[in-house]
């Protein structure tokens, strides 16, 4: 449990813990690589690390040291039968996009998560999966993990993804390693990309245009070395903070602004925040730079339309920062967040109702009305790390106490996030 007080002055600067999507992807990447891959900058979250242990069961070498992470690689068709169950925790990233590698694996397997884990949609790769000719079963019958897969030779396909999930469209690219042909998956608004941009890296044909990405199965993929940039959805919380919190000046240096992941950043710079860019550059395939944030008179935005899966992550405390700017905020086209690791929808109008904000949830949003002072609160988290950070922010503005229950569950993404917090 936390209990969060009000704060004026945040200062400093800080780091944020690498970035979980490309975390995740490195393991992945690496273990169906030959030789080995060397990670720097890992995300050692709950998350990332149900990955490395999935793999490890699947035969996998993987060593960790302070430095990196060095994930010894078998290639292509090196994955061993796991003995029991693959446990994939709180991770919808690890579940969809190992099952894509799964269905085209010589043996069979089962994974399984904690209880939001197995109520979150798999219907959305079992559907592409079975078209693909893989064999993937719900084992409920309940359109849930767990998931049983009988790994098979696949059938290339162009998959037209009714939803623009970063989630589908790598599991639909995995398993068209192990394809017949060229398989292609085209979204209805482009996802984070960082699946094409690693498997380009690590020697795989893949080729984007507009929101279409193809990939062609190739011979093999090479271990490489991978710097991985600081996590911008982990920034989002003291990008918000330093705007939202009177009298603050931070740097949060080394964060990752792919530009299918950074729109939390023109969000902020829409709503007349005082944020900068410094020292942009480039590391292991991806923009990176420091960001500065000081204190700001917001004003209230619409958020709708292709931006959303660039900033889906970010809508909770998107939603909290509307409730300090003036006049109102529609946030819209984001219904994927009732199936997140919780319904993040309620959790969010339910929470900063409780505290004295001004907000209704929508089928597909929000509507806040900003401008009304918030009071603490015991907020509830449902166990969603995300959930328990936007409120640990929403207390440092808040007059009382704010108190945060199942506080543990930020190690999903970012472990040391409160004593982050408490050294600014
Ligand atoms: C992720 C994709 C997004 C995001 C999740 C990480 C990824 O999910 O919300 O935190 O690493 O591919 P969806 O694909 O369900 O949108």
């Amino acid at each position: 449990m936390k209990i969060i007080k009000q704060k004026h002055h945040l200062r400093g600067r800080l780091t944020v813990p690498g970035d979980k999507s490309i975390s995740h992807r490195a393991v992945m990447f690496g273990a169906l690589a030959e030789g080995t891959t060397e990670i720097h900058g890992f995300l050692k979250g709950a998350d990332c690390l149900a990955t490395i242990n999935c793999f490890r069961a699947m035969g996998i070498g993987i060593e960790e040291t302070d430095q990196a992470i060095y994930v010894h690689g078998r290639g292509l068709h090196g994955l061993k039968a796991p003995s029991g169950t693959l446990d994939v925790g709180n991770s919808g990233t690890t579940t969809r996009l190992i099952s894509g590698i799964l269905a085209g694996q010589n043996f069979q397997s089962v994974l399984s998560g904690d209880a939001s884990l197995n109520s979150r949609p798999m219907k959305r790769i079992i559907k592409p999966l079975t078209l693909m000719k893989a064999s993937v079963e719900s084992v409920n019958g309940d359109g849930c993990a767990p998931l049983r897969i009988q790994g098979r030779p696949l059938k290339a396909i162009h998959y037209d993804s009714p939803v623009a999930s970063a989630q589908v469209k790598s599991c639909v690219l995995l398993a068209g390693l192990y394809a017949d042909g060229e398989t292609s998956v085209t979204e209805p608004a482009l996802s984070r990309d960082h699946t094409e941009r690693m498997l380009r890296s690590f020697g795989a044909q893949v080729s984007s245009r507009g929101n279409t990405c193809s990939i062609r199965p190739p011979a093999r993929l090479k271990g490489q070395r991978i710097d991985v940039p600081g996590d911008i959805s982990s920034a989002a919380y003291f990008i918000v903070a330093g705007l939202i919190t009177p009298d603050s000046d931070l740097i949060i240096e080394n964060v990752g602004i792919n530009a299918t992941r950074a729109g939390i950043l023109k969000v902020c710079r829409d709503m007349g925040a005082d944020l900068s860019l410094m020292n942009q550059r480039e590391a292991g395939g991806e923009p990176v730079a420091d960001i500065r944030v000081r204190t700001s008179r917001l004003h209230a935005a619409v958020i709708e339309g292709d931006i959303i899966p660039t900033l889906i992550d970010e809508l909770p405390v998107i939603a909290l920062m509307a409730c300090f700017a003036e006049g109102r905020t529609l946030i819209r086209d984001a219904a994927e967040l009732k199936v997140k690791e919780s319904d993040r929808i309620t959790l969010v109008t339910e929470n900063l109702q409780a505290m004295g904000a001004d907000i209704l949830a929508r089928e597909d949003g929000f509507v806040i009305e900003g401008g009304k002072p918030l009071h603490g609160a015991p907020v509830t988290c449902s166990m969603d790390h995300r959930i328990a950070m936007t409120f640990a922010i929403a207390g440092l503005n808040a007059s009382g106490e704010t108190v945060i229950g199942d506080s543990a569950c930020v190690d999903v993404s970012y472990p040391d996030f409160f004593a982050r917090l408490e050294s600014l």
